[in-house]
């Protein structure tokens, strides 16, 4: 949470990064604002994944906003929302850096005046499988909060990872499905060297459990390499190379076609493989293209 105005803050280019916190100054920024506008939503505890997707809306618009918000209502019973990092002085950095027009950090109360919502948007059956079966009432937090601040930023664009591959397909169903003005863009995921998905979780891995997290992405991409030989051969891959890992508990290994609607071996053409796992007590999702056939 912000506790004070940063207010304007210097950025690369000699121009500005303005910092507001509640909707009114909102308002009076995005109004000074050249089209085409974009925004980047975070959670904030921004990495090099975060600062991809800043890229990308940076090379595309003429003016980025980034939305800094730790979001109570996509957190389950279990998951320590109070712990999650709020770096704010080194997120704004990174902003700065990555020559943010305007960010955009609520305080909860601002974002929830009146307590949870009693009215949220409801994710539909592509919200109950694979993460929403483990994170019951996650992508109804997750929709709503992004509805919110679509509303509130007003953007022409907004960007969003495919790391989070199941959010991204929401998120587009739900822009389709309510007739929202805004483009939806997914950018590719950020990897590390060994191909570690980029995400704010590989902070609580252990030395060791590093080295583990690396075999998610190894069975990915062993799986996509198997593509041609169909749809059987990339799962089978992908769960041969986890199941050589003991340190990795597997909890989901999913094909499914591009929009999340169709699953297992019958699926054709574009698909993604999907995997969720956990490792050291650090639950790690990843995905990737596969062309079957
Ligand atoms: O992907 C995230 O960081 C969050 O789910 C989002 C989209 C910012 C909504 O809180």
């Amino acid at each position: 949470m912000i506790t004070h105005e940063y207010g304007k803050q210097p950025r690369v280019n000699g121009a500005q990064t303005e910092v507001v916190s509640t909707r009114e100054a909102l308002r009076a920024a995005r109004r000074r604002l050249r089209s085409e506008v974009a925004v980047v939503m975070t959670m904030g505890a921004l990495h090099d994944g975060h600062a991809t997707l800043l890229r990308a809306a940076r090379e595309r618009a003429q003016s980025v906003i980034a939305t800094i918000f730790v979001n109570p209502m996509q957190f389950g019973p279990t998951e320590d929302f109070a712990k999650y990092p709020r770096p704010l002085d080194a997120d704004l950095e990174l902003c700065r850096h990555e020559d943010v027009d305007l960010v955009f950090a609520p305080s909860t109360e601002t974002m929830y005046p009146n307590g949870t919502p009693a009215v949220r948007v409801h994710p539909g059956p592509l919200g109950e499988i694979l993460e929403g079966a483990s994170r019951r009432g996650h992508f109804a937090g997750v929709l709503t909060v992004v509805l919110k601040l679509l509303h509130l930023t007003r953007p022409e664009v907004a960007f969003f990872g495919e790391k989070d591959f199941q959010q991204l397909a929401l998120i587009r169903a739900m822009v389709v499905d309510m007739d929202l003005p805004v483009e939806i863009v997914g950018v590719p995921i950020a990897r590390e060297p060994d191909g570690l998905a980029r995400s704010s979780r590989n902070q609580y891995l252990s030395p060791a459990d590093r080295e583990v997290a690396g075999t998610l992405s190894r069975a990915l991409m062993a799986g996509a390499e198997a593509g041609a030989s169909g749809a059987d051969a990339v799962l089978k891959t992908a769960s041969d190379v986890l199941a050589a890992q003991p340190a990795v508990e597997l909890d989901q290994l999913v094909l499914a076609d591009a929009s999340l609607r169709a699953f297992g071996p019958a699926v054709t053409g574009s698909a993604r493989l999907l995997v969720a796992a956990r490792v050291g007590g650090t639950r790690l999702i990843d995905n990737i293209a596969v062309e079957i056939g």
